[in-house]
């Protein structure tokens, strides 16, 4: 039984990293309860990263593969490229016509990105940008969808998109759209190797899709309790990355690993080990399937193939109301 359709996306701007598995653990259990689309957002991709486009492709074969070997299942879901579907433009320039310039100066994350993505040299003050919101609306609403999946930092992005479905019932007297509400799920907040947020710049992220040696070593590389040199020495498990991802991955064992740092009876080395097998046994079966997927780009094609003509089958009927009422 249907509970409605849900469409979500993420930017394809370089490979997931293990913060991204919960988010996707949550979309793979909609799919058996939603009609599901979902969507890589390279023109979303653009916004940001427009002045070096050499990787564009790579990343959106490589955010796919993610994807399918995490557990989305074409044979279930729609999975698609925006930027195959030209509806989203279409619609996002009609919207563009009705949306007050205001609406978009106001949404929390503009100011914000120029100013964070500023720091690492990109300009964001273009017309493109400006519009990221708008052109999001624009992604959910040509598939009516009633449900977004979304961390906590779209929400200022839903709230326009609700107000842009609004104003557009309102303006034209048709209620075409309707006001998508947002899923949040549980999402595991790991913080980066490091300790700091984990971040591409920072260089401090464990891709899903990263070999066991890599993983070993990044694994070797987190920040422990400084505290503590020799094994003996009292730990504090609180101040510890990796502690903070056995909290997250090692459940049964959590309680005795603390007892036992704070005792002075387990060495970090012997307890990253864990974590590195638990990440590892974790990891495994993705990186299997990726592998198979890398090797059968025929396949991946067909997917995101018949993803374009299924999304572009709804978003044209939608199309088609939309210029019905606004006579164009
Ligand atoms: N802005 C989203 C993000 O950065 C990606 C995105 C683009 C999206 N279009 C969307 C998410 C539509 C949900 C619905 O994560
Ligand atoms: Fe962190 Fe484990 Fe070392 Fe304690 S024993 S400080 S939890 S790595």
């Amino acid at each position: 039984m249907s509970k409605g359709r849900i469409l979500s996306g993420m930017r394809s701007t370089g490979r997931l990293h293990i913060g991204h598995l919960s988010v996707l653990e949550n979309w793979v259990k909609l799919q058996d309860e939603y009609e599901c689309f979902f969507m890589v957002a390279d023109w979303h991709a653009l916004t940001s990263n427009y002045a070096d486009t050499h990787d564009m492709q790579q990343n959106i074969r490589d955010l796919v593969i993610d994807w399918m070997a995490a557990g989305l299942d074409p044979s279930k879901s729609t999975i698609f490229v925006q930027s195959h579907v030209k509806e989203h433009a279409e619609l996002h320039l009609l919207f563009s016509m009705i949306t007050p310039l205001s609406w978009l100066e106001r949404v929390p994350t503009y100011k914000d990105q120029i100013a964070q993505l500023g720091k690492q040299g990109k300009d964001l003050n273009t017309y493109g940008f400006l519009g990221y919101p708008l052109l999001q609306a624009a992604d959910i609403l040509v598939y009516k969808a009633n449900a977004v999946p979304v961390g906590e930092d779209q929400l200022p992005h839903l709230e326009f998109t609700r107000e842009v479905a609004r104003r557009f019932n309102f303006m034209y007297k048709a209620e075409i759209f309707p006001e998508p509400q947002p899923i949040i799920g549980q999402v595991a907040l790991l913080p980066g190797i490091d300790g700091r947020k984990m971040s591409k710049s920072y260089n401090n992220f464990i891709n899903i899709s990263s070999e066991s040696k890599d993983l070993a070593a990044k694994v070797n590389a987190m920040i422990t309790d400084p505290a503590r040199i020799k094994k003996t020495d009292p730990g504090h498990p609180e101040i510890c990355t990796v502690h903070t991802y056995h909290t997250i991955y090692s459940a049964a064992e959590l309680e005795d690993i603390r007892t036992k740092c704070r005792a002075g009876e387990i060495g970090c080395v012997a307890c990253k080990k864990m974590l590195g097998a638990k990440l590892d046994e974790l990891l495994n079966p993705i990186r299997e399937k990726r592998a198979a997927l890398e090797k059968n780009p025929d396949y991946v094609n067909k997917v995101l193939a018949e993803g374009a003509e299924k999304a572009r089958s709804v978003a044209s009927e939608v199309l088609k109301e939309v210029r019905k009422v606004m006579n164009m």
